[in-house]
């Protein structure tokens, strides 16, 4: 790399945390929270598309946020759902693909139905690859995989010792991107909270406590102006990764 070039995260993977306590500082019920998150969520997409970022990947709802009150979850479903049939003719527009990872199955047919339509439509515009983590869970995703790889060897596809990194990352989810570069957690915490659990390894972490409402491009350029100064050494040391001597 060129010395005036700077470092830019290809994959950026987010946790939007902080609608609640949005809503909360300013006594309005936490759906309002949501509805400010979901608009977010939308310039922070289109501020990817302009900064020429290839992959976003969003955690919208875990599998454990199931235990949140019932009304809350219904809530989400619908925002989830009006929001699909708002946008995509939005993300054909911006050339952005859209596509889900986590266990789908557990929503209502017509929420599934709306993700499965909005992947279709989208899945040959070439710019954005946005990818929405939903009922989606870290220790999920490497079961599965785990899951998969023993099917082949009780059916005498796969011998146990061909089992590598690079295999199993095949078969988790996101197989086909390259691994996220940065990871943004909005809100406050400073956990993974069961996100990508596989992914992450060598992803640098941003943590901020902006709430994910009020998180904007410009708090997006704070976390790029941070990613570009870290120096990715995957195991080596400073010397080698820059070529210099000890
Ligand atoms: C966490 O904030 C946020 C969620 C569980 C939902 C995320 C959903 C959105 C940002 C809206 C829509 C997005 C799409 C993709 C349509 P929290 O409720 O845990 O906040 P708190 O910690 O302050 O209570």
């Amino acid at each position: 790399m060129c010395a005036s070039e700077i470092a830019r995260p290809r994959h950026i993977a987010i946790i939007m945390d902080g609608n609640g306590r949005w809503a909360k500082q300013r006594g309005r019920p936490r759906a309002a929270g949501h509805q400010a998150g979901f608009r977010t969520t939308r310039d922070i997409v289109e501020a990817c598309g302009r900064q020429q970022i290839e992959a976003l990947t969003l955690f919208a709802f875990s599998s454990e946020n199931w235990k949140r009150p019932q009304t809350e979850v219904g809530l989400l479903m619908d925002l989830f759902l009006r929001a699909l049939k708002s946008e995509v003719s939005k993300l054909c527009e911006n050339n952005v693909r859209i596509r889900f990872i986590g266990e789908r199955s557990a929503f209502q047919p017509k929420l599934q139905s709306e993700m499965n339509t909005a992947e279709k439509l989208t899945q040959d515009n070439t710019g954005l690859k946005l990818t929405i983590a939903v009922n989606y869970g870290g220790r999920w995703d490497i079961v599965n995989a785990a899951r998969q790889l023993a099917a082949q060897v009780h059916s005498g596809d796969l011998e146990p010792d061909a089992i590598d990194i690079d295999l199993f990352s095949q078969h988790v989810s996101l197989a086909d991107l390259i691994e996220p570069d940065l990871f943004i957690r909005t809100g406050g915490e400073k956990r993974i909270s069961n996100y990508l659990l596989w992914h992450l390894a060598y992803t640098e972490l941003y943590f901020t406590d902006v709430l994910w409402p009020d998180f904007t491009e410009v708090e997006l350029t704070s976390a790029l102006a941070f990613y570009a100064g870290r120096q990715r050494r995957f195991g080596q040391t400073g010397e080698q990764v820059t070529g210099t001597n000890a």
